[in-house]
């Protein structure tokens, strides 16, 4: 400890989408920080100024490494002495049930280098128990300290939405949890300087079940629009306006929209780490997050079959067919592919034979399988048909407009003869 008895030295172990933020913003806010990652890339890149998370801009990183208090680094010994350790390390699912393997490794870290006092954060998203049945004894068995006595432990769940320039780490209330008191007050100390807003819950099984329940009614929500999609295109009803008037009411709705299905490693993932806790629990099935899953898998393969039945209508086929892609990243605006409904699609079109070339000023060319090209009218006018995938705000819609024999559009962005929506 140093200054008074304000805590500053923070570990944040995992640099990915969350802790990177976690990290710059905690420097800014005063904090001597040492952002920990395994992956020699990615540190060789942050060390350099070179920043992979699109919310942080280079300019934004390069501070942070200027004012001498952020040292990203592959050695865990860095870590030694820290007040605060906050673990963001990937939660995904291995065929099917979750992989704790990445939270097991860092919480050893961690464990290794916890002294008394210290205090550790789980911020990963995590089935309700994960921080005490499996965090808590893992630290322990690495430090030979006892969680609540002699150091503190608790859950925050990350909100983080790539891309969103309204909504960030700092103005998103930040919920947070403790094992006890004294852990829920060193957890919520710690944010207070980190957020404009902290809202305490009273324990970390709340907490947890806080991001699952918030992932969980939005992958419920998006497949309850998907499904109405698809039947309102067979009943040739506009589901789009229906939704826009439905949105309208002030009160008791909520606006989702239909789209190719979903990507990321949130909304395909989460709920299932609820539904696996559930089922093996209490040995019952969670409904709702299984129906949901149903439908947003299956959106990928009917936006293809929409494709291939608009190309027959034209006495086309896609075999053979030049298709040009408008978005490959899971989600507008931002550069993660992963998980992403646009990389099955493309898939499923190359392995029917068409060609695939895909537009995406979000990702880099060495992450693309496919011809990663400049949305041109040439290359729109020489697509036999163009999907739109994923809406960048940085795509000109009405060059594609213009120039487009076929296009069908899953985000409603575009309207015409030339036209198919989803
Ligand atoms: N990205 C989001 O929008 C978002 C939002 C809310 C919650 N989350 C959750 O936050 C967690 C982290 O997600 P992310 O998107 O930042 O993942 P990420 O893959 O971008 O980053 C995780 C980083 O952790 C590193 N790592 C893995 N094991 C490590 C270890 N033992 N020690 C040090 N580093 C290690 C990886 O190399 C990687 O760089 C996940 O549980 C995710 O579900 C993500």
């Amino acid at each position: 400890m140093s200054s008074g008895d304000q805590l500053t030295r923070l570990a944040v172990v995992g640099q990915g989408y969350v802790g990177l933020p976690l990290a710059i913003r905690a420097v800014e806010v005063g904090f001597d920080v040492v952002g920990l990652d395994v992956d020699p890339e990615r540190i060789k890149r942050l060390s350099a100024g070179s920043s992979y998370v699109e919310d942080i801009p280079d300019e934004q990183l390069e501070r942070a490494l200027e004012s001498g208090r952020y040292l990203p680094t592959e050695d865990p010994e860095q870590i030694a002495g820290f007040d605060v350790s906050v673990i963001d390390v990937p939660t995904p699912l291995s065929e099917g049930v979750p992989n704790l393997s990445f939270v097991e490794g860092a919480a050893t870290t961690v464990g290794r280098h916890l002294r008394p006092g210290g205090t550790v954060i789980l911020e990963s998203t995590s089935y309700p128990g994960t921080t005490e049945e499996l965090v808590a004894p893992i630290l322990e068995g690495g430090s030979g300290l006892t969680a609540g006595r002699d150091f503190q432990l608790g859950y925050s769940p990350e909100r983080i939405d790539p891309g969103n320039r309204s909504w960030r780490l700092e103005n998103t209330p930040k919920v947070v949890s403790g094992i006890d008191d004294a852990s829920l007050k060193a957890v919520q100390e710690f944010y207070d300087r980190i957020v404009e807003r902290t809202v305490p819950v009273s324990g970390t099984r709340e907490a947890e079940l806080t991001k699952l329940l918030e992932n969980t009614f939005r992958h419920v929500n998006i497949a309850l629009v998907n499904e109405l999609a698809m039947f309102a295109a067979e009943l040739e009803i506009d589901v789009w306006e229906a939704i826009d008037a439905a949105s309208t009411k002030p009160f008791g709705y909520l606006r989702f929209t239909p789209g190719p299905g979903v990507g990321g490693h949130c909304l395909p993932i989460d709920p299932s780490y609820l539904s696996w806790k559930v089922r093996r629990t209490l040995g019952v099935p969670f409904r709702f997050v299984e129906l949901a899953n149903d439908v947003n898998e299956h959106m990928p393969d009917y936006v293809v079959r929409r494709l291939l039945l608009a190309f027959n209508g034209m006495g086309r086929t896609v075999q053979g067919s030049r298709i040009l892609i408008l978005g490959l990243a899971y989600k507008r605006n931002t550069g993660d592919a992963r998980e992403s409904p646009g990389s099955v699609i493309a898939e499923a079109l190359t392995a029917l034979g068409a060609t695939v070339r895909v537009v995406d000023p979000h990702l880099a060319l060495e992450s693309v399988p496919y011809p990663l090209v400049e949305l041109t009218a040439g290359e729109v006018a020489e697509a036999d048909g163009v999907l739109i995938v994923t809406d960048h705000d940085a795509f000109d819609y009405q060059l594609v407009q213009r120039h487009a024999s076929y296009v069908l559009d899953t985000r409603n962005r575009l309207d015409g003869p030339t036209v198919d929506r989803l």
